[in-house]
């Protein structure tokens, strides 16, 4: 796991503190993961309107394991994908890393994709035609990532999750929680500033799914900041924060 082993916390530079001097200020604050503010997503679909998020008001630290719960329709899927820059919110703001991914087009949007989020589905979505080395180094092919690095980053991150004897393996050949390692893997090269997974563990039995929820712990003790929607409390239980979002609204769990 050395690739994933730093942090990415940012920190604001002290504008007070002069070099010889005792700072004034108390210490920078860290830049956070995400700080979202008033954000607002509405789905207008001819004459139907979805209100899908009401007046999130959300900070993620770097370095935090958070789990999304919460009714079905009732907006993580949405959150999800403001977060990573999937799309943009009707009204609010969303900061990444102290940049503010609300406001950028399309083009730099899908560079920040391509570059800082990782992403994990329930379904996994891999290519069933490519093997697990080539579905990791996919990847890494928007990024301008040479195709020798491409190779060894891949086979690094497969190995990372404990399938370094099933890189030539098509997804067919592959269980079910073999393939979500291949999808965490595919994530993992780009090395992102963070995971964001929908329903990682949706698809699998329930020793498959304590041993992929492992996996995200450890990567998180290895500094990944990981969002992850769960409609499983047992997982949820393993975050060390979690949320609830219901009709758009979002509120921390006890
Ligand atoms: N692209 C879209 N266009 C129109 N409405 C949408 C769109 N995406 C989501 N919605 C609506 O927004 C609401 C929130 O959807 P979302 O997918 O975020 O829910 P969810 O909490 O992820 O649900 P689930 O647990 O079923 O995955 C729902 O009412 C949904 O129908
Ligand atoms: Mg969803």
């Amino acid at each position: 796991m050395a690739e994933q082993a730093t942090t990415h916390a940012t920190t604001v530079p002290d504008p007070v503190a002069a070099p010889g001097t005792a700072p004034l200020a108390p210490a920078a604050e860290p830049v956070p993961m995400f700080r979202l503010t008033g954000v607002e997503k509405v789905y207008t679909q001819k004459n139907r309107t979805v209100h899908a998020l009401r007046s999130v008001d959300l900070t993620i630290p770097a370095g935090q394991l958070v789990a999304i719960q919460g009714s079905t329709g009732g907006g993580k899927s949405t959150l999800l994908q403001m977060l990573g820059a999937l799309d943009r919110p009707t009204a609010g703001t969303v900061m990444l890393a102290g940049q503010e991914t609300s406001r950028l087009g399309d083009r730099d949007l899908a560079r920040i994709r391509a570059r800082d989020i990782g992403f994990v589905f329930q379904h996994y979505n891999l290519i069933p035609t490519l093997t697990a080395q080539e579905n990791v180094e996919m990847g890494l092919a928007p990024l301008g990532v040479a195709a020798g690095e491409r190779a060894s980053r891949a086979a690094a991150a497969l190995a990372s999750v404990g399938l370094e004897d099933r890189a030539s393996h098509l997804p067919g050949e592959l269980s079910g929680g073999q393939q979500q390692r291949v999808a965490i893997a595919r994530a993992l090269a780009k090395r992102p500033k963070v995971l964001l997974a929908d329903e990682p563990t949706g698809n699998l039995d329930e020793a498959t799914r304590d041993d992929i929820v492992g996996l995200l712990e450890g990567l998180w003790r290895a500094g990944l900041t990981i969002i992850m929607v769960t409609h499983d409390s047992a997982v949820a239980r393993r975050a060390q924060r979690r949320l609830r979002i219901n009709a758009g609204r979002v509120t921390e769990a006890a």
